[in-house]
Order: structure tokens, then C-alpha cells, then sequence
């Protein structure tokens, strides 16, 4: 043989294809976006890149009097210009917004990449172009609210606390930013602790499109910082997305003061696939469904029920496509699965994972190398799993997939909704009816049906039972800030 006869899958390999990051500007430090104006107070902490365990910059904390000011900022904007808007205008920033958003995306999906650690191919590809479809989408409501509400008279519910994740952190910042100025209020906003970056960049944004001072306030910080945001007496709605511990604990600490709360808490999606369903596209559907940033999604396809009778033959083609999977450098624009966003999240998958191979469920790993430094996890899957074993209960929210079977449809039902989560499901048939019927009765706030983790601005998304309350998206992701009759 000779070096030019080329066999698949051995001789050959992919070159770097290294994402440049010679166009990107990080300070030194940041600190917090106030009443229109960059302020570097507060204790230091570090954002990292979870890639190479380098600092980023230096981030300051928000404490309860910075908030304070935040807080009051945001009520001046809204007792003041931007109360008093014709509803036009306010259309007009927010799609000033998004137009700048696409016009800085690349900076936006590389720095999202460099502080979090998703691959770039999806913040390029998903995040930052869901961010911009965002803005303009609720850019378009904004001066519609009587026709979406008809009768109602809809007015802004005041002052909105919000308070991010890690997972996305510049699209979750569009969930709750856009539809809150559409309907005419004012924000105090907090990235998580991680994923500081682009929310930072996202308040130059702001700047930049002129958006009257106090209208998006940004406060940098940990779960103290989170805390005096819900706690504040000026805030008059709090949004949520994070874990469902942290979920509670707001709850409970806004009990009876008549504050009003959405909460977009944790999952354990089931992915359904019937004996009827096309294999192929089912495949790439689980991969997408858990592997999809790094299974670091609330809605991931993390428990895969598969029908007995071809639950051998997926497995081994599933187990095939892993081996497949690129894990390593973010920025490479052939990584599929990229790093874990912090050691916690690591050490909290590789204590589950464990906990899967002693409760006695078979684990498989695909052979790879992980780079040298950061936090890495090969994709996972573990089969002959019991609905008892905590990997089929518990959240994991890594690249971790659990396999269970079924034999009727009824059972499959009964298997998806045991869970105390209901945020999404997917389910695979060829038969549209047996789809339809299924999806009736599972109960979770999405069902994709022969398709996995589709993301669209005009589609309500959110959960039933410990996976919260209130939707985002669409329609629906109006009400939570406008007060109706
Ligand atoms: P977390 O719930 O602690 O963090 C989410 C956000 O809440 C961050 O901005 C954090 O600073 C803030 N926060 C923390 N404590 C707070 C408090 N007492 N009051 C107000 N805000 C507070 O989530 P964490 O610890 O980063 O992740 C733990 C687990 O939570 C993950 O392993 C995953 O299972 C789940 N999770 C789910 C997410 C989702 O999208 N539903 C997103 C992030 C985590
Ligand atoms: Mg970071």
C-alpha cells in the first residue's frame, strides 16, 4: 500500500482548525453596568477559561449596596424616559440591539467559547444567532401588546430582577432581557458567576445603541450578589434560570410579598425511541439531545428510553457515532464536545458517574485523548440502567446519557413521567398518530417530535413540577412582565 491510498478512518485525520482569537479586547477588569455607566467596585474573583484554567479578567462583586444603586437606577429609568415611551420607540432599541449583536457576533461566539467552554462551532452556529433572533423577535411586539393581549390593557410589571446561568450565558441573558424592555420595564440583571464575559460585552452593546442609562442594569457576582437582587424591596419580578436548589430558595424567600416569580429549573428529558422510528436521523438525535454543549442543557435528552426489541442494535450504533465524537480545544471548529464550564460541575459528573458504575449500571467510553489541562469529560453512556439508579433520577448536566428500555407505548409514558422533573422530551416514531397520542401524555413543557434540542424565539419554553414555572419564548414569554386585566 502506499501513502496515497487513503483508508477511511486511518490515515487521515483533521488538521487544527484553531477559531483566531487575535481580534478579541477583554479588560483587565470589569466590574458592573450601572445607571448607563461601567463601575469597577467590589470584592475581585476570577473568570476563567475552563480550556486552559487561564484567568480571563478579574470580575468585581456586586454587593447589597451596589445593588442598591442598580436597583434604583433601573426605577429611575422607569419612572422616567423610558416609562414614558411610545411603545415604537422602545421596538426601535431593541432592534438596534439585535443589529449590533450580528454585527459583533463573531467576538460575541468566541468570547462565549473562551469563558465557557462550549465549542465554537455551537456558540457561532446556535447561541449567538439565537441571541440576535431574540431581540429582533420581541423587538416586533413591543408596540403589539394590546393586539396580543386584546382588551387587557398591558402594562410593564416595574423593575425586573434577573438572574442567569453558566449554560448559555449571552442567549439566557436574551431570554430575559428582550421580552422585559418589549413590554416596557426595567432590568437588574446578574451573570453567572463563570460566564461573566459576554454579558459585559453585551452592556457595550447597549451603550452603543443609546438606550436611555438605567434601562438593562448589569451586576456582576455570585449567589450573595443573586440573593440581594430577589431580597431588594425595589424589585417587583424575579426570573430565574438555574439549579432547582437555588429555584426553592428564591421561592420560599419571596413568599408572601407578592412579588411575582418565573423559575426555569433543572431536567431529565426522556428521549423515546420507538421500533418504527428512522434510525439514523435517531442517532444523530441522541447525540444532539446529551452531547450538545457539553449536556450542560436543562432541557438534554439525558435519559434515552429505547423499545426492547431494538434496543442492541441502537446501542451498538450509538456507541459507533461516539467513537466519532471530537472531544478537546473549544476554539477548534471540529471539537464537538468542548470543556466543562467549572472543576464543581466536573467533580459533581465524575461523583454521578460513579455512582452509576456502583449501583450497578454497565459505563462506556468512547477511547480519546483529553488535553493535558482543563476540565474534560469523555461522552458516556451507561446501559442496563434501572429508574432507582440516581443517574436515571438525578440531573446530571454533563455528557452523561442513561439507557433504559421499554415495550409498549403505555410504558414508555409511565417511564417519562416518572421523574420529578418535566421540562422536555423527545420522541422518535415513523407514525405521526402514535407521535401526537405520546406526546399527550407525557407531561413536559417541550416535546420534540423526530428532532431534539430546535430552539425558536417564537416557541414557549419552559416546565411542570421541580422544573419550574412560567415560559420564555413566544407568546407566553410576554405575560410574566406585563400586568393584564
Ligand atoms: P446555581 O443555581 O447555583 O446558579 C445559577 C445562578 O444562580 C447563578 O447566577 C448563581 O450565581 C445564582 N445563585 C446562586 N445562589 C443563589 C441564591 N441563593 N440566590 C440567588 N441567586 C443565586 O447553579 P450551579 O450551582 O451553577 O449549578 C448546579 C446545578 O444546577 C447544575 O449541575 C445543574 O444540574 C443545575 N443547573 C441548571 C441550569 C438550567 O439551565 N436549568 C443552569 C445551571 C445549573
Ligand atoms: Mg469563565
Amino acid at each position: 500500500m502506499t501513502a496515497r491510498d487513503l483508508l477511511f478512518g486511518d490515515l487521515w485525520d483533521y488538521a487544527p482548525a484553531p477559531e483566531s482569537t487575535n481580534h478579541i479586547e477583554l479588560k483587565a477588569q470589569y466590574g458592573h453596568f450601572i445607571n448607563g455607566q461601567f463601575v469597577e467596585e467590589g470584592q475581585p474573583f476570577e473568570t476563567i477559561n475552563p480550556a486552559t484554567e487561564e484567568t480571563l479578567a478579574q470580575i468585581h462583586s456586586a454587593d447589597e449596596a451596589m445593588v442598591d444603586r442598580a436597583v434604583k437606577a433601573a426605577r429611575a429609568a422607569l419612572e422616567g424616559p423610558w416609562g414614558s415611551m411610545p411603545a415604537s420607540e422602545r421596538a426601535k432599541y431593541i432592534f438596534r440591539i439585535a443589529r449590533l449583536i450580528q454585527e459583533r457576533a463573531r467576538e460575541l461566539a468566541v468570547i462565549e467559547s473562551m469563558d465557557g467552554g462550549k465549542p465554537i462551532r455551537e456558540s457561532r452556529d446556535v447561541d449567538i444567532p439565537l441571541v440576535a433572533a431574540h431581540f429582533f423577535y420581541y423587538a416586533g411586539w413591543a408596540d403589539k401588546l394590546e393586539f396580543a393581549f386584546p382588551g387587557a390593557r398591558p402594562r410593564p410589571v416595574g423593575v425586573a430582577g434577573q438572574i442567569i446561568p453558566w449554560n448559555f450565558p449571552l442567549l439566557m441573558a436574551a431570554w430575559k432581557i428582550a421580552p422585559a424592555l418589549a413590554c416596557g420595564n426595567t432590568i437588574v440583571i446578574k451573570p453567572a458567576e463563570t460566564t461573566p464575559l459576554t454579558a459585559m460585552k453585551l452592556a457595550e452593546i447597549i451603550q452603543d445603541a443609546g438606550l436611555p442609562p438605567g434601562v438593562v442594569n448589569i451586576v456582576n457576582g455570585a449567589g450573595a450578589t443573586g440573593a440581594a437582587i430577589v431580597d431588594h424591596p425595589g424589585t417587583d419580578k424575579i426570573a430565574f434560570t438555574g439549579s432547582t436548589e437555588v429555584g426553592k430558595i428564591i421561592q420560599r424567600s419571596l413568599a408572601g410579598t407578592g412579588k411575582r416569580l418565573t423559575l426555569e429549573l433543572g431536567g431529565k428529558g426522556a428521549n423515546i425511541i420507538f421500533d418504527d422510528a428512522p434510525l439514523d436521523q435517531a442517532i444523530e438525535g441522541i447525540v444532539n439531545g446529551i452531547f450538545f454543549n457539553q449536556g450542560h442543557v436543562c432541557c438534554a435528552g439525558s435519559r434515552l428510553l429505547v423499545q426492547e426489541s431494538i434496543h442492541d442494535e441502537v446501542v451498538r450504533r450509538l456507541k459507533h457515532r461516539m467513537s466519532t465524537l471530537r472531544v478537546g480545544d473549544p476554539l477548534d471548529k471540529n471539537t464537538d464536545i468542548g470543556a466543562i464550564n467549572s472543576r464543581e460541575q466536573l467533580n459533581k459528573i465524575t461523583e454521578l458517574v460513579q455512582a452509576g458504575e456502583t449501583e450497578g449500571a454497565t459505563c462506556f467510553q468512547p477511547e480519546c485523548n483529553l488535553p493535558g489541562k482543563g476540565f474534560f469529560f469523555r461522552p458516556t453512556v451507561f446501559t442496563g440502567v434501572t429508574q432507582a439508579h440516581r443517574i436515571a433520577q438525578e440531573e446530571i448536566f454533563g455528557p452523561v446519557l442513561s439507557v433504559l428500555t421499554f415495550r409498549t407505548p403505555a410504558e414508555a409514558i409511565a417511564k417519562a413521567n416518572n421523574s420529578e422533573y418535566g421540562l422536555s422530551a423527545g420522541i422518535w416514531t415513523d407514525k405521526g398518530s402514535k407521535l401526537f397520542k405520546v406526546a399527550g401524555a407525557i407531561r413536559a413543557g417541550v416535546i420534540w417530535g423526530n428532532t431534539y434540542n430546535k430552539f425558536d424565539p417564537s416557541s414557549p419554553f419552559g416546565g411542570y413540577k421541580e422544573s419550574g414555572f412560567g415560559r420564555e419564548g413566544g407568546l407566553h414569554g410576554l405575560l410574566p412582565y406585563l400586568e393584564v386585566e
